[in-house]
């Protein structure tokens, strides 16, 4: 079978090619480079011993996105990684956020509305959920006011896609709502590459460790948890990756229960700043230079998942702890950095 890997050299997508491949699919990537190196195809080669069919190509040109699925009438499914991701920048550039994530994602649906049949993944994110009332996060957790273009753009996402099952019954599809993916290939082949500075906690650490960065500001230690800082769920990449195929085959072998279905796809586990940098501590042997500061604006006090309906559902469960996905992120970064 055929997918169509959209965002397929980024952080998540390449992975999940790694994955694809390794199940047998046949995999044709999308990427515009705009964040993404071309040599993580030769990465994704060096693990599966397959070079996956690539093009690059950017997914706001309409009459170009038409022309490719002219050109590949033979895709069974579709998972959609292609966005830009950064929080900050998309408070700075809301209609470049809008563009490239939703204008994007109505291109694809309306290629795949003339199909007979389509499978689709959506890569959406636990920032739907804001400061959940409750922890652990259902699926059944009301959505809240998004904070930021970028989280707006994965709410509007799901109910563009939410809108458009309910008239199209041909088409099928996932919203995968992700935590807070980590780590890295464990042959350090293919990992985590931010574009300047990183914003998020475990590539900054990794940079940090490495001498890269001074030290690491913690945002914040009079939050009201244990230890006074925030606490995420942090899963790690390749259980990530895993949890897409899963959630495809279920497409594919018509195993879902409705056209339009939401999973949450993390470990369950919250773990606080301060354990993510004793995790890093322990698995590199490294002290890591890091101060308190104030809080980020917009960032939530927790979000860990319930992931009861991935686990029975899709029968997928998160299988690396914490501590080995720190390892593979720390040995990613020591191979980069050579
Ligand atoms: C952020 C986004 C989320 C997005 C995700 C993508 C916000 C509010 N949320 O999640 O919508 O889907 O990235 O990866 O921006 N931290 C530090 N020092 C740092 C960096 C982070 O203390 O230098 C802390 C943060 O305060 C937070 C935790 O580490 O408590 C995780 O931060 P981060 O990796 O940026 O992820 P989120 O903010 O959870």
């Amino acid at each position: 079978m055929k997918i169509l890997v959209t965002g397929g050299l980024g952080f998540i997508g390449s992975h999940t090619v790694v994955e694809l491949q390794n199940e047998g699919f046949d995999v044709v990537i999308i990427d515009d480079c705009s964040n993404a190196d071309e040599k993580v195809l030769e990465g994704i080669t060096k693990i599966t011993g397959k070079q996956p069919q690539f093009e690059k190509l950017d997914l706001r040109e309409k009459s170009k996105v038409a022309d490719f699925f002219q050109r590949h009438k033979d895709i069974d499914g579709v998972i959609h990684f292609a966005a830009s991701k950064a929080v900050g920048e998309s408070v700075e550039k809301p209609l470049l956020y809008y563009e490239n994530n939703i204008g994007t994602l109505v291109y694809i649906l309306k290629e795949l509305c003339e199909k007979n049949k389509a499978s689709f993944i959506f890569s959406s994110s636990c920032t739907v959920y804001g400061q959940a009332d409750e922890m652990p996060i259902t699926e059944d957790a009301p959505v809240k006011p998004a904070e930021s273009p970028y989280g707006n753009t994965k709410q509007m996402g799901e109910e563009i896609i939410y809108d458009t099952c309910k008239v199209v019954s041909s088409l099928q599809a996932i919203s995968l709502r992700y935590f807070n993916p980590m780590g890295a290939h464990p042959s350090a082949e293919i990992g985590e590459l931010p574009v300047g500075v990183p914003q998020n906690l475990v590539p900054f650490i990794t940079q940090t460790g490495i001498g890269l960065r001074e030290e690491l500001s913690v945002f914040g230690d009079d939050y009201p948890t244990q230890d006074g800082t925030c606490i995420r769920d942090y899963i790690y990449v390749v259980d990530l990756a895993k949890a897409h195929v899963v959630a495809l085959r279920r497409l594919l072998d018509g195993q879902n229960d409705k056209n339009y279905e939401v999973f949450n796809v993390g470990t369950g586990k919250g773990s606080s700043v301060l354990e993510a940098i004793q995790s890093f501590e322990r698995v590199s042997g490294e002290k890591l230079k890091y101060k308190i500061v104030g809080r980020r604006k917009g960032d939530v006090v927790e979000a860990y998942a319930d992931t009861t309906k991935a686990n029975t559902t899709l029968g997928w469960k998160a299988e690396y702890t914490l501590d080995q996905a720190m390892k593979s992120a720390w040995d990613w970064e020591q191979k980069i950095r050579k």
